[in-house]
């Protein structure tokens, strides 16, 4: 097996509530990215998105790295991981600087200033910063400016987002990885990363939300001007809709996900009245006849609640309106029937089911929304990657990213 010492191979791995998805990508010359290896484990090892049991999610990443590995012929040294739960936040800020030069044109170096600004904003001592994204720059009363390098001006203003962590939390990934054998080459928020995965440019520009719904946890990820507006991550997922059906049906949890997963609707009112299902109950009583209608109305009031979770969080931020190109629902939650009709329902807004896309090699392994992370986890890698290459950053970063992935460095060297 070949060492991944090559700077082509690139590793994402997301932990997730259900499952440790590993995802091994090679980094084509033209900036693509080839997939060669898929691996996957059931994680018993987290609640929520966070890890409880160090030991059981060492084991699960091991099995997952293990598979792909074997699969691309390659041995894993590094990963890029994703992180979520309830203790990430994400919040707007900005800083302003004086430019420096004499003749006042902005330089990379005010640029690095203004965003280095933002750390000496207070973050508590138990709490990390996982990105700073910038959104926009205004250089005197010129706002919207994606790139001010070379541009004129006297004060320059940073408007970014930032996603901060609990340093306990993110230590438990960390730590699960590298006990695990591999070292970990960044942390990404997991919506970020299944962003890079599922939406295109042209959302990103005009204006999307993205809702990642796993076992676990649900992820949102609101993009506008190409830039990320607005970041959060709430407890509730695909897990609770199966208990709400083993509860409702009064079935083990293992029958309820089954029922949940291929008989299941979220959305109760294209359901034919006629139509029925067996179910085993718990213990030795004798199966029930359960009309499918009465499943999707045990599930669709949870799946409505996820979604006017999402409508309070645009209406909120002040998002509300500016998604018009929509919402993309990704993540293992989003495979079941009805979710196009319940999110119109809840958000009046376009939906599509997101698959990751921008990718080459195993395609079809890997054409699932549950893969959404993972995949996008591998993209982002490989866009850090080919970052440092010239050339390859103008075509696969905006202006934004670069900077991105500086200002993470500093913000990992301060906090
Ligand atoms: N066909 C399907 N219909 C309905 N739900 C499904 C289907 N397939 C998978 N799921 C659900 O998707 C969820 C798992 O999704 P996913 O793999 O994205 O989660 P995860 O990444 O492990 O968890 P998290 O991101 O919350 O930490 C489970 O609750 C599972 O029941
Ligand atoms: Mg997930």
């Amino acid at each position: 097996m070949a060492k991944d010492e090559n700077e082509k191979i690139v590793v994402g791995l997301d932990i997730g509530t259900t499952k440790v998805c590993c995802v091994i990508g090679e980094v084509t010359d033209s900036g693509g990215l080839n997939l060669i290896g898929i691996g996957h484990s059931i994680s018993r090892g987290l609640k929520k998105g966070i890890v409880v049991n160090i030991e059981t999610t060492v084991e699960a990443v091991r099995k997952a790295v293990d598979e792909a590995s074997r699969m691309a012929g390659v041995e894993v040294g590094s990963v890029y991981a994703g992180i979520a739960g309830s203790h990430v936040k994400g919040l707007n800020t900005e800083a302003v600087v004086a430019v420096a030069g004499k003749n006042k044109e902005v330089t990379n170096g005010d640029v690095e200033r203004v965003i280095e600004a933002v750390k000496t904003q207070s973050v508590p001592p138990d709490r990390e910063v996982i990105h700073i994204i910038p959104q926009e720059f205004i250089l005197d009363d010129q706002d919207e400016i994606r790139a001010p390098v070379g541009m004129y001006g006297q004060r320059l203003r940073a408007k970014v987002h930032v996603v901060t962590a609990s340093v306990a939390r993110t230590q438990d990934i960390i730590r699960s990885i590298e006990k695990a054998g591999y070292f970990v080459e960044d942390i990404v928020l997991q919506p970020y990363a299944s962003s890079e995965a599922v939406l295109t440019q042209d959302e990103k520009e005009l204006g999307v939300v993205m809702v990642d719904i796993g076992g676990g946890t649900t992820d949102i990820i609101v993009f506008s001007e190409g830039g990320v507006k607005h970041t959060s991550v709430v407890a509730v997922g695909g897990m609770q809709v199966t208990n709400d059906v083993a509860i409702g049906l009064r079935a083990p949890i293992e029958t309820a996900e089954e029922i949940k997963k291929s008989f299941g609707s979220a959305f109760a009112g294209t359901i034919n009245e006629t139509e029925e299902i067996r179910v085993k109950l718990i213990g030795d009583r004798p199966d029930r006849i359960v009309p499918k209608r009465i499943v999707a109305e045990i599930i669709q009031p949870r799946m409505e609640e996820i979604f006017e979770f999402v409508s309070q969080e645009l209406k909120m931020n002040g998002m509300d309106g500016k998604v018009p190109s929509g919402v993309v629902v990704t993540g293992g939650a989003s495979l079941i029937l009805g979710i196009e009709e319940v999110v119109e329902k809840v958000l009046k807004l376009p939906v599509r089911v997101g698959y990751p896309q921008g990718i080459n090699g195993l395609v079809e392994i890997a054409n699932s929304p549950m893969y959404a992370t993972a995949v996008g986890l591998a993209l982002y890698g490989a866009k850090a990657k080919s970052g440092g290459k010239s050339g390859l950053r103008s075509v696969n970063k905006g202006p934004l990213e670069g900077v991105l992935n500086n200002v993470k460095k500093w913000f990992k060297e301060l906090f």
